[in-house]
């Protein structure tokens, strides 16, 4: 996954900016010490809270400006935040790409990598210092609202595209932000919801893509709004100072989210370098002035709080583009047709097409019905990772342009207009937002509308644009297709239509697993029992804020997502890694080219392993080829399969290419809770190759020692 910095400029060939760091940690520490001594006490104490909503702190009359930082993963927000900050120039245009989980569905780091490089340059247009982003925390509960703000449920495959989206987007000097660190999980009662997981869970599950952003460089990171075994995040010690800068080895700026912190001397004293917004809430107890006043904290305390904040922006530059009024690139905007080809591309390689009795590619000869309400607009997430994006292509409009008078569009149809259809294209789904869990199941008039599409017309083809999975089992096996948009950005719609009518092969894997019954998953207690969402239309008391917490057990610890259901043997809908193509794939000549009849990996030896693709259809394609590694006789509670290597290949009909595969011990290895550190024991293993969890064409065994 480690890349060089090089080679990431490469991917970029028209490149304009490729910024590094302008200093070592070391210097740029060295150089905050002696700016923090040419601070008051009062200014330090400024130093600690946000500016304005979105800046970082500054004291401009000693060279330190606001900094200011804007949502989020996905885009740049600024317009809808700065209406009346008066302090930035707000861009006209900024684009809006698809949801992080249709990138992840992409399986492609490369594009992640333009994708991160892409929102960094609008960030740079619109005077942004930092993006608020990327979001990375684990899917675990199918009903969390932002779920289509992160990467899905596997820890490789988010960790995979964090490491290459960071690097992309900071090669432009915008700088990133990881966040929720860590265990946000839940946006039901997010805040106070007390996530009760294990250290086992923490280290292989929910901190791997925080790892790779910190390998790839990050320079700031969110605490979250829940609490982690009992702490607040944003003000715990262990999370911040331990788990955070020591065992993961952050060493930049880390910042609360907004409003989450409840005890300023918890919160300087936990390593937390900066309380965002910096609203003093009513919940906060004492100021930090009285606390150095009374010596609760010194000013000491105070110093080594802010000297991150001062290092990181000496660290990227961002005083001196401040200073010099460079932080507005409005050169940039002449990249937005480029950012527009990345988004386009995101959605063409994001959607996933779930089932295909044959029917699709529709010829645009075909008269085609298209029913439901999300084809007159682009369908959305909500919440911080909002951008509107401009000049939106619909599905209707899409369409139009393809099938001309072959196309009708009726909302709500009748069962004799489904009927008479030659085609049906359904078109349901769900909005998912920040602040609300929603229910598995879509709501009513979605649902009914796909039940009686299918079964007044079996030439239906369903398109469901969510955040995450929605509850398919009373209509998916009636359905001639389907396909899984996502929220596919401003543009999304073109790919969407253009995987339709075959100009585009579909190559989207699911990045998370489509149970048939919320029952089946893991996270069932993400909502307290009997708790109805549907009723009560999401989460009731985000608003107030109340001391008690709500706890939830992970005890199904690392067995999250695919982890769970084969450990459980319970039978999905659609598992994590599937995806259909309008071609065929074989994989063939399994290797392990390592010498010996028993192949056999050692720390000096990593395994090589090659595998054949082909592609056996009549048109071209892409697959990709997933690796996964089992230990056979596992002295603890081990999944039975995880992910750890993954290659998407593009093949023209009948080409073949070899894919390798390097597996070292860490990829083997699990995180001992007694020693806590990473352990593969020696014994038997085997390497399992294929193009989704369920679907193992090769099995290779192997011994580690
Ligand atoms: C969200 C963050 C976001 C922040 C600023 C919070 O409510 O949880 O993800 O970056 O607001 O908009």
């Amino acid at each position: 996954m480690k890349r060089f910095f090089v080679t990431v400029c490469a991917v970029f060939t028209a490149l304009t900016i490729c910024a590094q760091p302008v200093m070592s940690y070391e210097e740029a520490d060295a150089k905050a010490d002696e700016i923090i001594k040419t601070l008051t006490l009062e200014e330090k104490l400024s130093l600690i809270q946000g500016h304005n909503r979105f800046f970082f702190p500054g004291v401009p009359e000693k060279g330190l400006p606001y900094i200011y930082t804007t949502d989020a993963s996905m885009g740049v927000k600024n317009k809808q935040h700065m209406h009346n900050a008066g302090e930035v120039i707000v861009a006209e245009r900024t684009t809006q790409f698809p949801a992080f989980i249709m990138l992840a569905a992409t399986f492609n780091p490369q594009l992640a990598a333009q994708y991160g490089h892409a929102v960094g340059e609008e960030a740079r247009m619109a005077g942004a210092g930092v993006i608020l982003g990327p979001g990375m925390n684990i899917y675990r509960n199918a009903q969390c609202g932002r779920n289509f703000e992160y990467l899905g449920e596997d820890p490789h495959l988010a960790a995979s595209i964090i490491y290459d989206y960071v690097t992309g987007m900071q090669s432009t000097g915008t700088l990133a932000c990881a966040k929720h660190f860590l265990c946000n999980q839940t946006e039901f009662y997010r805040r106070r919801s007390n996530s009760i997981v294990d250290e086992r869970a923490i280290m292989e599950i929910y901190t791997p893509a925080f790892k790779a952003a910190i390998d790839a460089g990050v320079a700031t990171v969110m605490t979250a709004y829940n609490q982690l075994n009992g702490e607040w995040t944003g003000q715990s010690k262990y999370v911040i100072t331990d788990l955070l800068r020591g065992t993961l080895g952050f060493k930049g700026l880390v910042m609360s989210d907004w409003n989450s912190i409840y005890d300023w001397k918890d919160v300087i004293l936990s390593g937390q370098n900066l309380d965002m917004p910096g609203e003093d809430a009513f919940y906060i107890k004492k100021k930090p002035a009285e606390l150095v006043a009374e010596g609760v904290v010194t000013e000491k305390d105070i110093e080594t709080m802010i000297r991150p904040l001062i290092s990181t922006c000496l660290r990227w530059g961002l005083y001196d583009r401040y200073n010099s009024g460079k932080q507005y690139d409005k050169s940039l905007e002449a990249k937005l047709p480029e950012h527009l080809k990345v988004s386009y591309q995101t959605a063409a390689e994001g959607t996933v097409l779930l089932k295909n009795n044959g029917i699709l590619p529709l010829a645009t000869t075909d008269k085609l019905l298209v029913v439901g309400k999300r084809v007159k607009e682009v369908p959305h997430g909500g919440g911080a990772a909002r951008v509107t994006g401009y000049d939106h292509k619909t599905l209707e409009n899409a369409l139009i342009q393809s099938f001309g008078n072959n196309v009708t569009f009726v909302e709500k149809p009748t069962e004799a207009q489904l009927k008479a259809a030659d085609k049906v294209l359904c078109v349901v789904g769900t909005f998912d937002s920040e602040s609300t869990e929603r229910p598995f199941e879509m709501e009513k008039a979605e649902e009914n509308l796909a039940r009686k599409a299918v079964a007044a017309n079996p030439n239906t083809v369903v398109l469901v644009h969510s955040g995450s999975a929605v509850k398919m089992t009373a209509w998916a096996d009636k359905s001639a297709a389907i396909l899984y948009g996502w929220y596919p950005g401003q543009n999304g719609a073109e790919a969407i239509r253009d995987i339709i009518v075959g100009k585009v092969n579909p190559s989207g894997k699911l990045p998370m697993t489509i149970e048939r019954n919320f029952a089946d998953s893991p996270a069932v207690n993400s909502v307290p029992e009997g708790f109805n969402l549907a009723k009560a239309k999401g989460n009731p008391n985000e608003k107030a804020f109340h001391p008690w917490t709500y706890d939830i057990h992970y005890d199904e610890s690392v067995l999250v997502g695919y982890r769970w259901y084969e450990k459980k043997g319970i039978q999905t809908l659609f598992p994590f890694g599937y995806g259909l193509s309008y071609t065929t794939f074989q994989i063939a000549k399994p290797k392990i080219l390592n010498k010996g009849k028993i192949k056999t990996l050692t720390d000096d030896a990593p395994l090589k392993v090659t595998v054949e693709l082909s592609n056996t259809g009549a048109v071209a394609g892409a697959e990709v080829v997933q690796l996964y590694v089992a230990e056979n006789n596992p002295t603890v509670l081990r999944p039975n399969k995880e992910l750890k290597a993954f290659e998407k290949v593009t093949l023209q009909p009948g080409e073949k290419k070899t894919v390798t595969f390097e597996v070292d011990k860490k990829m083997c290895a699990y995180w001992c809770d007694k020693n806590h550190s990473w352990t593969a024991n020696s014994g038997d293993y085997k390497l399992l190759i294929g193009t989704s969890s369920a679907d193992i064409a090769v099995t290779l065994p192997f011994v580690v020692k």
